[in-house]
């Protein structure tokens, strides 16, 4: 019989420090940033995608892992964080209390994708919302929060942004370009020809070459913003000068997701190969109300933590105390000796009986710093045989 193994897209994650320091990195930058904790569960309702992704997106469409469950309920693996936080944030009727709430979360997402290096079906993201502030400053705060984590991370990018528009100018847009998409259909892709009905703003990432060659010549939301969108895409190009973060404008840059209205942005790396993009976001001012909460506006991005994982670097000093026996009845001593040194250490006890030749060997091995050994003469001057490693 053949043995089991994870599933195609899926992996083990086993004593990898990077995504340790990954995870502890960007907790500390959004607790700074004044955002605390949130977790949602990963199964829920298919509706809450379809609804808030949107049903035309690839992520509904194709790469859902939906099924029905025992009771009958139509569920899915959630494919992203946003929707399961918009979600919760209702059902705890936090859009009632008008003040802004911010929150940060880490976890698996499921997209039934084909494999492929920087894509797997189980993913992890780092993300943060935040609710209620429909300041142009806010989508500044979110932005750098997201390069304060890859700064300390070590990590370089290019970051990439555009705005979508609001309810004001995005209809009037989406009107000119279905005429020129109408013009030019005979020569786009069959998914462009779908999207001019279903969602004809996807057409513009769209990676057939052809496509692309002729929506080089679409009108552009970006040039086509209404006067309030327009001075708030000013003030973000500011904004993000003010601090010092780079940044390229990418007219194309529409997103896979529906939700988003105004800012998107993007971080990209060309360290990692084809799939480049090690985080997204945007500002998603009708999520809230179209999932049947008070009219709030919100803004977030999540980080595809596999992406920047060979990115990562964690440092190889060495850590913590090793303690260990040379007889049995050292072994309760050196315990007791832990439980005090624990609180101000990292301390292992080597619950083996060896000799000091063997402790000293495997705690050099391990990369701890010092060695703690007792024997029998140790043992009777409550005394440790001491080595800095
Ligand atoms: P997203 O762009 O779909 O946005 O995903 C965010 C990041 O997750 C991507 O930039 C990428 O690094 C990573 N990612 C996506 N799919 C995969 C995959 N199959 N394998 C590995 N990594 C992947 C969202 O999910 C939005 N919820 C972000 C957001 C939060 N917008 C507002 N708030």
């Amino acid at each position: 019989m053949a043995n089991i193994q994870a599933l195609r897209g899926m992996k083990d994650i086993i004593e990898d420090k990077r995504f340790l320091k990954v995870f502890d990195t960007a907790r500390e930058i959004a607790e700074n940033y004044g955002y605390s904790y949130i977790e949602t569960p990963i199964l829920e309702e298919t509706a809450l995608f379809k609804r808030s992704v949107g049903e035309s997106s690839d992520i509904v469409n194709k790469e859902m892992y939906q099924f029905i469950d025992k009771g009958g309920n139509d569920v899915c693996l959630r494919p992203e964080g946003t929707a399961g936080v918009v979600r919760s944030f209702i059902e705890h009727k936090f859009d009632r209390q008008q003040i802004p709430k911010r929150f940060w979360y880490f976890g698996p997402m499921f997209r039934y994708e084909r494999p492929q290096k920087g894509r797997l079906r189980e993913f992890h993201q780092f993300g943060i919302e935040s609710f209620g502030e429909s300041s142009i400053y806010e989508d500044i705060n979110v932005i750098a929060m997201a390069a304060d984590i890859f700064d300390a991370l070590g990590i370089s990018y290019t970051l990439k942004i555009n705005s979508l528009g609001c309810s004001t100018c995005m209809p009037k847009y989406r009107e000119k370009l279905v005429g020129f998409l109408n013009s030019n259909k005979k020569n786009l892709c069959e998914d462009c020809q779908r999207r001019i009905e279903q969602n004809p703003i996807r057409t513009l990432d769209c990676k057939v070459e052809s496509c692309q060659t002729i929506l080089k010549d679409a009108p552009k939301i970006t040039d086509n913003l209404c006067e309030s969108c327009q001075s708030d895409f000013e003030t973000l190009k500011k904004g993000l000068d003010n601090l010092e973060i780079k940044y390229e404008v990418d007219k194309n840059l529409v997103r896979g997701l529906d939700y988003y209205t105004k800012t998107t942005f993007e971080f990209v790396s060309n360290e990692i190969g084809a799939q480049s993009a090690i985080a997204g976001g945007g500002r998603y001012d009708r999520l809230v109300e179209f999932l049947g909460g008070k009219p709030t506006p919100g803004v977030g991005f999540a980080i595809g933590v596999e992406r920047i994982i060979d990115l990562v670097k964690t440092s190889n000093e060495r850590k913590g105390i090793y303690l260990g026996a040379m007889i049995e009845e050292a072994l309760p001593y050196i315990q007791k000796e832990a439980k005090k040194l624990r609180k101000e250490n990292k301390v292992f006890v080597e619950v083996k009986v060896k000799s000091l030749k063997a402790h000293l060997k495997a705690s050099d091995k391990a990369n701890f710093k010092k060695a703690l050994i007792v024997g029998e003469d140790e043992l009777k001057k409550g005394e440790f045989f001491e080595k800095e490693l």
